[in-house]
């Protein structure tokens, strides 16, 4: 059961630890630096050798307690390390944020099939792998815990040369809901957000030229978004303000899919 506990809106994160995976960089970072603003210890996993630089940065602007881990989450070996150590250093796992993520633009018709999976791997399986680690701890600890999944616009709409992201990401989406039900009787919250284009290294990537100009026409707000306008969402999901809350995907696009 998801127990009710009042609240008072301030989205208090101290004595709680949390574990952002691909937290080294974009809507990570913003989303460890948010968390740590309301007090959580941090924990910054991600497949790049910068974990530990974003980490100390974290510490020192924040004055709260953070490492940094590499992980690979298509690795069950580094997830369980992930896990294992987070609990050596801080005794327990309270918030899991999950969204590392990968993107290649093909047509359908030309994608291969191992691109396919490669999202697939990352955006969907890796995301389940840390999720189910995380959530068994938490069950361990019994005291239950919030799992949020970065998802993606792309869940409601199609967007062209997107095929092997949008799969896996209506996957996490499925994922995100049979786990909220299936987790909901341990007090585990699992929910997704889902952006519009962001303004992130993966934003630039996939949005230049006269697609990002059309793009941005077709937002009612008008602009990509900053990463700070999805880690608020993040964070909110992320405290017990929203503990009312599971199986949801909350959508963070300044009025895109409102077509
Ligand atoms: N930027 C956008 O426009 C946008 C829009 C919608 C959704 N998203 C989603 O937001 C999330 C964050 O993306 P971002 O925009 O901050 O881009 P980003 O590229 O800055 O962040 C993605 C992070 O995932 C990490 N990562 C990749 N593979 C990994 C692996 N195997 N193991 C561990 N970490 C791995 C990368 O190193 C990187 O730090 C992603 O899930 C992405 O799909 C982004």
């Amino acid at each position: 059961m998801i127990g009710y506990k009042k609240v008072t809106g301030d989205m208090d994160l101290s004595g709680r630890t949390a574990i952002v995976v691909g937290g080294a960089g974009g809507i990570g970072e913003a989303t460890a630096r948010m968390y740590a603003h309301k007090g959580a210890k941090i924990v910054i996993a991600d497949c790049k050798d910068t974990c530990g630089e974003v980490a100390d940065a974290i510490a020192e602007e924040y004055g709260v307690q953070a490492i940094g881990i590499k992980t690979d989450v298509t690795c069950q070996e580094s997830v369980d390390a992930l896990v294992d150590e987070t609990v050596r250093t801080f005794g327990e796992i309270n918030i899991l944020a999950a969204m590392p993520g990968v993107v290649d633009l093909y047509r359908a018709a030309d994608i291969d099939i191992a691109n396919i999976e490669k999202h697939i791997a990352v955006n969907a399986v890796g995301v389940f792998r840390v999720a189910q680690a995380c959530a068994n701890q938490m069950i361990r600890q019994g005291k239950g815990g919030k799992i949020v999944c970065v998802t993606s616009q792309a869940d409601f709409i199609a967007i062209n040369k997107h095929v092997g992201y949008t799969m896996s990401k209506a996957a996490l989406v499925g994922m995100i809901k049979v786990c909220a039900l299936e987790w909901a009787e341990y007090g585990i919250n699992v929910n997704g957000v889902a952006p519009t284009v962001v303004n992130t290294y993966m934003g630039e990537k996939a949005w230049q030229g006269k697609v990002k100009t059309d793009m941005i026409d077709r937002i009612p707000a008008h602009r990509f978004a900053e990463t700070d306008e999805i880690a608020a969402a993040v964070l909110f999901l992320s405290s017990d303000e929203s503990n009312m809350i599971t199986g949801e995907d909350l959508v963070v696009d300044g009025g895109f899919t409102i077509y």
